[in-house]
């Protein structure tokens, strides 16, 4: 068997798999956004493989001096220099508008994204939860407000809540904070609805959105991985469809139209 026919094969299968399944829903990472001009943390290229993984206490540093917190947010060095520059400039590509094209067939229930980038909203996927927050967005730390970061004055850091007056952070998490409940709540109850996990561009290693596509496996689920490399749900995948996820979404979407025809 060759090559095409095997990777034709496993396409059909997952497009079977999408198109039987009651409640299909995707987690994504990193590894979706590199067709943009972002680059992942880890594996070749990694911001974290190039300049070590960031200091580990960032919200300890955040509640100890937000104000210092927001200075060094407002002028970043190193890899978080080079990330917000990129994610600054970076537009969706097809591998997202793919996940849009899904949802608007009635093929994907919810987006659930590791990325801080705003690429599926820009894309226009409607059924999104942002588990490690938004970078154009601003959170309270008191009552959990968001607002757009335009929105607001930077005059006096650290900014302040205009509902509750409580201090304003980026509304991406830091390492060391706990995920929001509003946005934790909303990834547990789709993985515990979903029966379909599509998991593309992520490494599946930091927790708790690592643990979701397990809610998932555990009633037999089926999930299909999107990975030029193997990750560590590689074994327990359904199905491997293994390239970059710009080129095999649309493939996959493709698949779909074709079962339906
Ligand atoms: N298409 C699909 N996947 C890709 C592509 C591509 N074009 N290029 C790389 N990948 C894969 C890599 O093989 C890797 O498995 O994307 C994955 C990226 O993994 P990570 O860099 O670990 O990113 P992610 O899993 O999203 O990291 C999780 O870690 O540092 C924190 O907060 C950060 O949200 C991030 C979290």
């Amino acid at each position: 068997m060759t090559e095409e026919v095997a990777v034709e094969r496993d396409y059909t299968a997952a497009a079977r798999a999408l198109v039987d399944a009651r409640y299909p829903i995707a987690l994504t990472g990193a590894g979706l956004s590199v067709e943009s001009g972002i680059p992942p943390f880890r594996g070749p290229g990694g911001l974290w493989t190039k300049h070590g993984e960031p200091p580990m206490n960032g919200w300890e540093l955040f509640l100890a001096d937000p104000k210092r917190a927001w200075e060094k947010r407002l002028n970043p060095e190193g890899p978080m220099r080079e990330l917000a520059r990129r994610v600054e400039q970076a537009q969706p590509n097809p591998g997202h508008q793919a996940l849009v094209e899904l949802e608007a067939m009635g093929l994907m229930r919810c987006v659930i994204t590791q990325n801080i980038d705003d690429l599926h909203r820009r894309a226009g996927q409607r059924e999104l939860a942002e588990i490690h927050g938004n970078s154009r967005l601003v959170r309270c730390i008191e009552c959990g407000a968001r607002e757009p970061r335009e929105a607001i004055s930077l005059a006096v850091l650290p900014p302040r809540c205009a509902r509750c007056g409580g201090i304003q952070k980026a509304d991406t998490v830091s390492f060391g904070e706990p995920i929001p409940e509003d946005v934790m709540e909303r990834c547990q109850r789709e993985a515990r609805a979903a029966d379909f996990i599509l998991v593309a561009g992520t490494s599946a290693t930091v927790y708790p959105a690592a643990a979701l596509p397990f809610e998932v496996l555990e009633r037999r689920g089926a999930l299909i991985e999107v990975n030029p490399h193997e990750s560590e749900l590689t074994p327990l995948a359904t199905v491997v469809l293994r390239g970059p996820a710009g080129a095999v979404l649309p493939k996959l979407v493709a698949a779909v139209r074709g079962l339906r025809n």
